[in-house]
């Protein structure tokens, strides 16, 4: 990732387009973390367009899985499927061809004798504890695939979004508010310079050592979930708050408005890293706080996202001090937030300085 980030930041002082930027950082993540493969997502100006995904592949990414998802919201599943409208004639042959690609991509792997161990080979590689038998079926192995990184169905299309757009949307907000906060940047700077010490890379054990840059990374998700509510079915009668809820009845837990309900949170509009520390954690109420959501369903990427979050968030600021530019300090501009299925800025373009002496 270092390398790559070295290429394509080389300047000293630039502005950098962190929609973008973050989506191509976290998609290049999975790619590896996934399929052992460079989708080569970071370029030059760190764009969708100038990365170099097979058709099929970028097709996925902005048809299959985004106007898919919105537009099976808005059609139904039967419309999306069957009208012969241009609009979801791309859809289907974007998610044709995504689904060809896997096949092909699948079948080329398991024929592969090299020892890997990104998903897709520990996928291939599942056998039953109990039979010892192979555990998954190619179809399970390559729905599996498409949940942590394509589209294929509704479904998939938007779990998806949960294996990158996620981070990437909690990253974009965590810039943001660092951007706005320089005295929370200062002190995050200070662990992470004592955890590099005179290195220039982390190791994998550096991670339990960012505390705080986790705390910063916790305290935005609170601010800016990257999913803002998910729907559950009540499987038997209940009560809620003297409200009673009958089986099959559809509720929302609304985690943006959770996190910052006063009753919950002191100050709940005011950004403060320290709530999440060894100090104070204590005192959040166990369901105050679900950005992975809660229960046998919780986030099972969340783990690998934490992970994934702190060190680029680490490498970032140890050699970057990230701003608003010079037109958004006169102008006052805040972020829109924009709901696909993440919640993300609208537009964002933040001021990066190379931090002295430090490199990539
Ligand atoms: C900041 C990052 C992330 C956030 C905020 C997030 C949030 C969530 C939420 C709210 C759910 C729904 C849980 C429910 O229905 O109750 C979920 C499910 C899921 N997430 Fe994440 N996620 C993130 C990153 C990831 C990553 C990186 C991966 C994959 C590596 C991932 C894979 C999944 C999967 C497969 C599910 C479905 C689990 C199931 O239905 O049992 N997520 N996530």
């Amino acid at each position: 990732m270092l390398d790559v980030l070295n290429t394509v930041w080389k300047n000293d002082s630039f502005e950098l387009d962190v929609v973008h930027a973050m989506t191509s950082i976290t998609l290049q993540i999975m790619g590896l973390a996934g399929f052992g493969t460079d989708l080569q997502a970071i370029k030059e100006n760190v764009t969708y367009d100038q990365t170099r995904y097979t058709m099929p592949l970028k097709e996925a990414i902005t048809l299959a899985a985004s106007n898919a998802v919105i537009a099976r919201f808005q059609f139904g599943n039967w419309i999306c499927d069957n009208a012969p409208f241009e609009k979801f004639r791309r859809l289907r042959e974007a998610i044709r061809n995504t689904d060809k690609y896997l096949n092909d991509f699948i079948s080329a792997r398991s024929n592969d004798t090299e020892q890997r161990y990104d998903l897709l080979s520990l996928l291939i590689a599942a056998k039953s504890e109990e039979t010892g038998t192979t555990g998954l079926t190619p179809t399970e192995i390559k729905s599996d695939s498409f949940i942590f990184l394509f589209a294929g169905s509704f479904v998939l299309s938007y779990l998806q979004f949960l294996g990158h757009e996620t981070t990437a949307s909690q990253l974009m907000w965590t810039l943001w508010l660092l951007a706005t906060h320089p005295e929370i940047q200062d002190k995050l700077l200070q662990e992470v310079n004592e955890v590099f010490g005179d290195r220039e890379r982390l190791e994998h054990d550096d991670h339990e050592k960012l505390k705080y840059t986790l705390c910063v990374i916790r305290e935005s998700m609170r601010l800016n979930p990257p999913i803002a509510s998910v729907l559950k079915e009540a499987v038997e009668d209940d009560v809620i708050g003297g409200f009673k809820i009958p089986a099959g009845t559809t509720i929302t837990a609304q985690f943006y408005t959770i996190h910052r309900d006063p009753t919950l949170w002191e100050k709940p509009e005011e950004f403060i890293p320290e709530r999440f520390d060894e100090h104070n954690a204590h005192k959040i109420h166990p369901t105050a706080y679900m950005p992975f959501s809660l229960g046998s369903r919780k986030c099972i990427g969340f783990l690998f996202s934490l992970t994934e979050s702190v060190f680029i968030l680490a490498h970032i600021i140890r050699n970057f001090s990230v701003s608003r530019t010079e037109e958004q300090k006169r102008n006052g501009f805040v972020p829109v937030p924009q709901q696909v299925i993440t919640i993300q800025p609208k537009e964002l373009t933040l001021q990066f300085t190379r931090r002295a002496k430090q490199r990539l």
